[in-house]
């Protein structure tokens, strides 16, 4: 247990003990269409689908206190006022705790023998969000005392609602109607949806106008009508509307109520809009408060919410793990958050605003690869959706807008790297679940409107591309970057106010990538898997012949004599090199080549993971992303030399990158070294929590690396690459299962003196549970594989044949 908290494993809970964590400790609710963020304390705001267009709540992003803004209980008792979440009063607590589980938080607080937990979910397919509100009188007398719930609206468009206040100030409107509150700014005119704040137990007061409740010179630490201990049913009309209702309560010793708040997105579809002039239909609201008033509802929803995760938990879950905190991440925090960096890519969370950035072409196909076992169908229409942002040249919009699925220009394009990670995702669905129609499935080009061009057209495409742009040493064109947005090699920056990403020009370069190169190996591997699988063998044969050509022309040019040099710039001039004075050794290109599978028959490979674990590698922290850090602004690198040293791609470690050099190390058969460093990134195993300051049961993008004055400190936790990577590492490269074209195979590699573990796996309809023994002290090779007692030739699982839907395997590592 350390300061702040501890994992309780069995609730699959993170139990967060006092709320000043060194930086909020996010959790996210909701799973489809209705997503809201949840900070210990209660901060965060909610969203459907998009948190940039169609945002519900307000949040300010760096506020300062942070994380300030949320889904707030205030309780007034006598004099004192007070917040079960700690936040924003900061009262002090007699007691305090935040279980942040899968898909929900509990927050309870306690002051003055009065209790209120209030636990909040988003039901699964429902465009709302219940707080269930209990509070208890722990005191041996009757208790009076007010309760107020208090949201601030956003008027829908977040950027808007945070720039342009001539016009916002004058767009406001609400209904009320019971206590109900009716958020319908901008209703009148185009939008035909509004949002709804109501309690299920008769309130005693509302208010709608900020102004009102918390008073243009008071803050959400000390709300006047709080303090008043009186709402003033005020009616918002332009300002700031926001939602508050008041609950007065007598309690006798022991005594609890129980109520909830419901905060309900609604989209009013063929419904008549209106009832009346200026007077909404509000029908569907009054549905939802209908259904919800009835708390065997709101707990029948929780049950759902529940039993989803149970339900989705149930496709991978690993047993008798020798290492606890593999174990809990595999089974349970790196998949919630697969599921988060799956529906947000880098959008929404503590660090990325939901305004900046929308789905991530690349990101968003590397998600796939930790999340399709989940739910494969959400997998299989994400994978059209990016592939249709796509352009006829191969080239893809870096970003699109989850709402309209449309690409955007606004971080650019022509990221060289970005049309290779379709065949990643493709072939991890078609993987998991045979299904090859997929690839047939139509899903035109951007810049070609009504083209029905199918998917494996798109692959093929983005084959062709990395073929067809290439440099001088014959390696892929980098582009404006590659993986490392921040290596930009054409972009040759000298203003402040110009973005890396977009500047500099692309076309007719020279600057190449040999991580773009790895990534190439890689992708045509997979695809060659897939046709010999599909038995077009000419085609595998063609594309194996690419691979060997791009092959052989790693080997030749990009290697440095004792590790692979990561790129070559716009005067053909190495990066990642000993000839290099800064940036000598880069993680990616080592990572990528080993991955691909070059340096595998020439003792390379080994020594460019050895090059990392020399020069970048630190066991209590990860490895670095390259070494030494660039300690001047380089015109011809970029962004990556703008960073100071130790932070970010400057150095710092990037948990997301280093997951590679785990895979690397499987594939080396090297069982421990794989396991200590998935443990140096992994944050369960983070012992100093004042150092590490983010969340300890999800990835943070970036740790500060020992380049840096704060080593160990995390940052840009919950949406990265990371999620999706790791979850690979221990279930695929360390624990062994892997889905594969034909069947499951089984290759664990780990730590000799592992005894074993069982892995319950359904795949393709089918539930395997697969005991893999390892009493010989091996680190890889299955010597035997029973499976429902025949011994089996190999390590891949056959499908079974007769309809079996259980199927008992026995593994045995060493000769
Ligand atoms: C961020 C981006 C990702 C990129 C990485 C390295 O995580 O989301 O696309 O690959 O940074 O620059
Ligand atoms: C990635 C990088 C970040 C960079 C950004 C540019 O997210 O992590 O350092 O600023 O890309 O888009």
């Amino acid at each position: 247990m350390s300061t702040y908290g501890y994992f309780d494993d069995n609730a699959r809970e993170y139990v967060i003990t006092r709320p000043d964590t060194p930086l909020p400790w996010l959790n996210y609710l909701g799973q489809d269409e209705f997503f809201g963020l949840c900070t210990q304390t209660a901060g965060g705001y909610s969203f459907w689908k998009d948190a940039k267009l169609r945002r519900i709540t307000r949040y300010r992003y760096n506020n300062n206190p942070m994380d300030n803004d949320g889904r707030f209980l205030y309780v007034k008792q006598g004099r004192s006022v007070w917040n079960p979440g700690w936040k924003p009063t900061r009262a002090r607590l007699d007691a305090f705790e935040c279980r942040h589980g899968l898909g929900y938080s509990r927050i309870t607080g306690r002051k003055d023998g009065i209790e209120v937990e209030q636990l909040m979910f988003v039901p699964p397919q429902e465009n709302l969000e219940i707080w269930k509100v209990s509070v208890r009188n722990k005191s041996r007398r009757v208790q009076k005392l007010s309760l107020f719930s208090f949201v601030e609206f956003c008027s829908f468009e977040a950027l808007n609602d945070m720039t342009n206040y001539q016009r916002t100030y004058s767009i406001g409107e609400v209904e009320i109607e019971d206590g109900a509150i009716y958020h319908k700014t901008e209703y009148r005119e185009r939008r035909n949806h509004y949002a709804l704040f109501a309690c299920t137990r008769k309130v005693d007061g509302y208010d709608t106008s900020r102004d009102a409740f918390v008073g243009v010179h008071h803050g959400l630490h000390d709300p006047q009508a709080v303090l008043a201990g009186k709402c003033t049913n005020s009616r918002a009309y332009g300002w700031n509307p926001c939602g508050a209702h008041q609950i007065n309560l007598t309690l006798k010793p022991g005594q609890e109520e129980t109520f909830a708040f419901i905060l309900a997105y609604v989209d009013q579809g063929d419904l008549p809009k209106f009832d009346a002039p200026f007077v909404m239909n509000k029908a569907k609201g009054r549905e939802i408060l209908k259904k919800y008033s009835d708390l065997a509802a709101v707990d029948a929803a929780f049950a759902t919410v529940k039993a989803r995760w149970a339900g989705l938990l149930s496709t991978y879950q690993a047993s008798s793990v020798p290492n606890a905190h593999l174990s809990r991440m595999v089974n349970t925090w790196n998949q919630v958050q697969c599921m988060a960096t799956f529906n947000l890519s880098r959008s929404a969370s503590g660090y990325e605003t939901g305004i900046g950035r929308g789905m991530g072409y690349r990101d968003s196909n590397q998600d796939i690869l930790g999340f399709v076992h989940l739910l494969p169908d959400r997998a299989r229409q994400r994978i059209l959706d990016i592939a249709s942002t796509q352009l006829s040249d191969g080239t893809c919009y870096h970003q699109y807008q989850p709402l309209t699925k449309k690409g955007n220009a606004d971080i650019g394009g022509d990221f060289n790297d970005d049309p290779l990670w379709l065949v990643l995702s493709t072939c991890a669905y078609i993987r998991e679940t045979g299904d090859t129609t997929i690839l047939d499935a139509p899903c035109g080009y951007a810049d070609k409107p009504g083209s029905t061009d199918s998917l494996l057209h798109h692959i093929e495409t983005s084959i062709a591309y990395t073929l067809n742009n290439r440099g001088p040493h014959g390696l892929p064109l980098i582009g404006h970057a590659d993986w490392n947005d921040c290596l930009n090699l054409n972009c040759f920056s000298k203003e402040p106010n110009e973005s890396f990403q977009t500047s500099g020009d692309v076309e007719g370069s020279k600057a190449e990538s040999v991580m773009i190169a790895g990534l190439f190996l890689y992708a045509a591997r997979d695809l060659v898997g897939l046709y010999k699988s599909m038995g077009r063998d000419a085609d595998a044969a063609r594309v194996q012949g690419y691979y060997d050509d791009m092959l052989k022309t790693v080997e030749e040019q990009a290697w440095d004599g004792a590790w692979y040099t990561r790129a070559f710039d716009a005067a053909g001039n190495p990066v990642g090199s000993k000839v290099c004075e800064e940036g000598k050794v880069f993680i990616e290109s080592q990572a990528w080549c080993v991955l691909g599978g070059a340096g595998r028959d020439n003792g390379r490979a080994k020594k460019a993971l050895q090059a990392v674990e020399k020069y970048l590698y630190r066991r209590d922290l990860g490895c670095a992303l390259q070494y030494p850090p660039y300690s001047t602004y380089h015109l011809e690198l970029g962004e990556v030399s703008s960073y100071p040293p130790g932070y970010k791609e400057n150095a710092g470690v990037f948990s997301h990158n280093n997951t590679w050099i785990h895979i690397g190390w499987t594939m080396q058969g090297d069982g421990e070294r794989a396991l200590e460093y998935y443990l140096s990134i992994c944050p369960s195993a983070k012992k100093d929590h004042d150092v590490y300051r983010s969340e300890p049961y999800v990835y943070a993008q970036m740790t500060a690396s020992q380049f840096s004055p704060t080593p160990g400190e995390a940052k840009n936790s919950w949406l990265t690459g990371t999620g999706a990577w790791s979850f690979v590492v221990a279930s695929q490269s360390i624990l062994g299962v892997q889905p594969d074209f034909a069947g499951l195979r089984i290759d664990p590699c780990v730590p000799k003196k592992w005894k074993g573990f069982t892995v319950t796996r359904k795949f393709r309809g089918v539930t395997y549970t697969i005991e893999v023994k390892n009493l010989r002290g091996r680190s890889k090779g299955v010597k035997s594989l029973l499976v429902d007692g025949v011994r089996i030739e190999g390590n891949l699982i056959p499908l079974p044949t007769d309809g079996r839907t259980a199927v008992r395997v026995e593994a045995t590592l060493g000769a």
